[in-house]
């Protein structure tokens, strides 16, 4: 247990599987305070998946099935300045670079409230899901995300907390998202 009285995912970690969304896997247990993401994943989610705009992954709790976390992962580039390319030892003449994005990523308040660390467990496995891209299939340096800072403000501490960056070019105050990215070759 944590201070916050819960306790890390880590050590139930077992309990849980990761499953691509299917029509079939039921849906409906799964509640985030922000309605737009309950939306995505029941009404939206499979056709994005079978359009090939965006694939799904569930986290389920496999004794019950219920879904405690989603992401949503899509192919993706940055371009990145002088100095980032420098911080990141990127020695290259091209103007973006390959990466791939947690388009969508939301866990259940119930999963929520008991454990501490899923949406960081989230991360990690899309990390290691880019890790296998690139030991099989094509590369992908970059993890990117647009903090959904329109539905909460301190997000971005979510994703800073898990190594991610704010991109340079990103301080329109207007804006209701903020482009973040994580190396997942070297730590910045
Ligand atoms: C954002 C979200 C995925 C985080 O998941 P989580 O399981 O609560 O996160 P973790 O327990 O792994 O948190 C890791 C750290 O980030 C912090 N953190 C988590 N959410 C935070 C937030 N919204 N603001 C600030 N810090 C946050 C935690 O306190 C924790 O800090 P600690 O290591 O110092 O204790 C989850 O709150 C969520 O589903 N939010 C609603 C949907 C959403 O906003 N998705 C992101 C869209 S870009």
């Amino acid at each position: 247990m944590n201070q916050s009285g819960k306790k890390s995912i880590i050590s139930d970690k077992r309990l849980f599987s990761l499953k691509q969304l299917t029509g079939k896997i039921r849906l409906d247990s799964f509640f985030c305070q922000i309605e737009e993401y309950n939306e995505y994943l029941f009404h939206e989610a499979v056709k994005a998946q079978n359009d090939q705009m965006a694939l799904t992954w569930l986290l389920c709790e496999r004794s019950s099935g219920a879904v405690a976390s989603y992401m949503s992962l899509i192919a993706d580039a940055i371009k990145l300045s002088a100095t980032e390319k420098e911080l990141h030892k990127l020695e290259y003449p091209f103007k973006t670079v390959p990466a791939m994005k947690i388009a969508k990523l939301a866990v259940s308040a119930s999963f929520q409230e008991k454990y501490s660390g899923i949406g960081s467990l989230m991360i990690d496995m899309a990390i290691q899901i880019a890790e296998a891209c690139n030991e099989q299939y094509f590369a992908c340096r970059f993890i990117t995300v647009d903090a959904d800072i329109e539905h909460n403000e301190s997000v971005m501490n979510f994703y800073k907390k898990n190594g991610f960056l704010p991109n340079e070019e990103t301080n329109n105050k207007r804006r209701k998202t903020i482009s973040m990215r994580r190396d997942i070759l070297f730590k910045a």
